[in-house]
């Protein structure tokens, strides 16, 4: 399987990151959920220092994404596909791509406000972004959990599409993203 994209398929490293993303995005919120609702203990802590270090990872994850995207041609979508539903999946993957950045980036607005220490996974320590403040604390939490509702309502769109193209359509479309070999490659 080859590494870069094609202007017909995905290569194996824009694969890896759409997988391990939405792994890992399915898990943040998963940790982000449960971990507001517990009460005060060990365990709270527990999911919180790790909900933070998740976030911090796909932050990175995040930029070596979009500079992959950058350095690559995206495979068209095929003629099947409308204009006006390719463009709507455009929008789509550009408001997912504003996502990625600014729901860790409003996690660690939160924690640095509230000047909370930041280690990731207890290896790499992360200098605070902006002075204590109450102020910024509310409204990056605010901030924070209104964008958890409009990237969980665009997931559901994103996986009800691409199992609408796979199911009803049959045209290839969430086959090409799978770490399985495209017909297509040489
Ligand atoms: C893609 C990455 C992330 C996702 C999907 C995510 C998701 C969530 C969700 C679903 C909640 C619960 C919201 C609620 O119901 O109030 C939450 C809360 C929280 N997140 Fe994240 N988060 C991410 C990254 C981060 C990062 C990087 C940090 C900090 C460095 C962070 C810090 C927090 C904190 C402190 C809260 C609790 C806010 C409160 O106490 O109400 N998050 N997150």
């Amino acid at each position: 399987m080859r590494i870069r994209n094609t202007t017909q398929v995905w290569g194996s490293a824009a694969k890896s990151l759409h997988w391990l993303m939405a792994l890992g995005i399915v898990g943040a919120m998963t940790l982000g959920l449960v971990m507001v609702n517990l009460p005060m203990s060990a365990l709270k802590f527990e999911l919180y220092a790790i909900h933070k270090s998740l976030g911090m990872t796909l932050l990175v994850l995040a930029a070596l994404r979009i500079s992959w995207r950058w350095m690559n041609p995206v495979p068209a979508l095929p003629d099947s596909v409308p204009p006006h539903e390719q463009r709507l999946a455009g929008w789509a993957h550009r408001v997912f791509y504003v996502l990625l950045f600014a729901m860790p980036i409003s996690g660690y607005v939160i924690n640095s406000a509230a000047n909370f220490p930041l280690n990731v996974f207890g290896v790499v320590q992360v200098p605070n972004l902006v002075p204590e403040s109450e102020r910024i604390t509310d409204a990056a939490t605010w901030v924070h959990g209104s964008l958890f509702w409009l990237f969980a309502g665009l997931i559901v769109v994103h996986v009800a599409g691409a199992l609408r193209h796979h199911f009803i359509f049959k045209d290839g479309i969430l086959r090409r993203m799978l770490p399985t070999r495209s017909s297509k490659e040489t």
